[in-house]
């Protein structure tokens, strides 16, 4: 790497230093502290996860400062914002600060959390984009994870970061999340060269189903690919799940894990009353068009007769609705 990456790496390593000894050993700290603990973070996940804090007032700024770092790189390093006279202040005021790492370890950005939601700041503010940091190609916790995923261990896909960080602490380490945004190319491609069995685990929530929904398309269809989605409970997110039920609980969850058409099926489903025959037979119809994507002959039988069973249809009927929905490329 050149000189400037490894400098705007290092400023990096010492923010992180930084803050997680603010946060783990000043008064200043402490309300932070409390907050995470409240949350049920352990200390060893503290740890684990370098997670910091950044005090409401200026710390970086002045820290650097003292060192004379060149003002050129601390611009550059979207640590700070910058006035219209090019002043630069601490970006993150009173948050907590989670080290935002590439998958060989390097922190080259933070995502900052408010302690309270009550406030007009966004709940969430990662670093802007820099030289050394593209959301669209980073996957939180690929450090950590990689070594948990393999062939017979899928990869666990979350929305957010404390869902990952409590699923890690309970025992479930194979856990990653985008960065609050939708799955990019570069990040399926990125699974992809670790494994191709993915669990999908987003929020329980109407948001969060869809975007399932949408994962479920950015990762396509293929023979190749594994993909189960989990519906979390009661509109709960796996953080929350898991701190109410625990692990175990989650690993039930994973192991009931729904294959893309029966998700879909579901959410689709949803949309209806079917206690309406209007309703019943949009349904049915909808539904032949999601069965009729599967690549297998063998699928779309099974899946047909299940709809046939279910809502007492003769087969051959939906059958004429699934021909000429399927004359494709094998
Ligand atoms: P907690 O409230 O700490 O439990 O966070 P969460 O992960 O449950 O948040 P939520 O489900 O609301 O959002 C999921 C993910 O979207 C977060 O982990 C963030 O990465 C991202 N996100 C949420 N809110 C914001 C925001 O205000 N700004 C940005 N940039 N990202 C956000
Ligand atoms: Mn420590
Ligand atoms: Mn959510
Ligand atoms: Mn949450
Ligand atoms: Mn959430």
């Amino acid at each position: 790497a050149n000189e400037k990456v490894k400098q705007l790496i290092d400023l990096h390593e010492q923010s992180v230093k930084l803050y997680h000894h603010i946060l783990t050993n000043t008064k200043m700290g402490q309300p932070a502290l409390d907050y995470l603990h409240n949350r049920g973070v352990t200390d060893e996940i503290i740890d684990t996860y370098q997670l910091g804090y950044a005090p409401g007032q200026r710390l970086l700024k002045p820290f650097f400062d003292q060192r004379k770092i060149d003002y050129q790189l601390l611009r550059k390093s979207g640590l700070f914002s910058e006035d219209q006279e090019g002043n630069l202040r601490d970006r993150f005021i009173d948050r907590v600060m989670y080290p935002i790492r590439t998958s060989s370890g390097q922190t080259i950005a933070f995502s900052g959390r408010l302690l309270t939601t009550n406030s007009d700041l966004p709940k969430y503010l990662n670093s802007p984009e820099t030289e050394i940091f593209n959301k669209r190609k980073i996957l939180f916790n690929l450090d950590l994870a990689r070594s948990n995923i393999r062939s017979d261990q899928p990869a666990i896909l979350f929305e957010g970061f404390m869902d990952v960080i409590t699923a890690f602490q309970a025992g479930i380490k194979s856990g990653i999340a985008s960065m609050g945004t939708s799955l990019t190319e570069q990040q399926i491609y990125d699974i992809k060269r670790i494994t191709h069995h993915v669990i999908i685990c987003y929020d329980g929530d109407t948001p969060g189903q869809k975007a399932i929904k949408r994962a479920i398309d950015a990762f396509g269809e293929s023979s190749k690919l594994d993909i189960k989605i989990v519906t979390v409970p009661d509109g709960m997110d796996p953080d929350e799940f898991i701190r109410k039920k625990g692990g175990p609980a989650f690993q039930e969850l994973i192991k009931h894990a729904l294959a893309p058409i029966e998700f879909e099926l579901n959410y689709l489903k949803k949309q209806y009353n079917l206690d309406s025959e209007v309703d019943q037979s949009h349904y049915i119809t909808e539904a032949i068009k999601l069965i009729s994507g599967l690549d297998s002959s063998i699928s779309r039988d099974l899946y047909l007769n299940r709809l046939a069973d279910e809502f007492s249809v003769d087969k051959q009927v939906l059958i004429q609705q699934l021909a000429p929905l399927t004359k494709r490329v094998p």
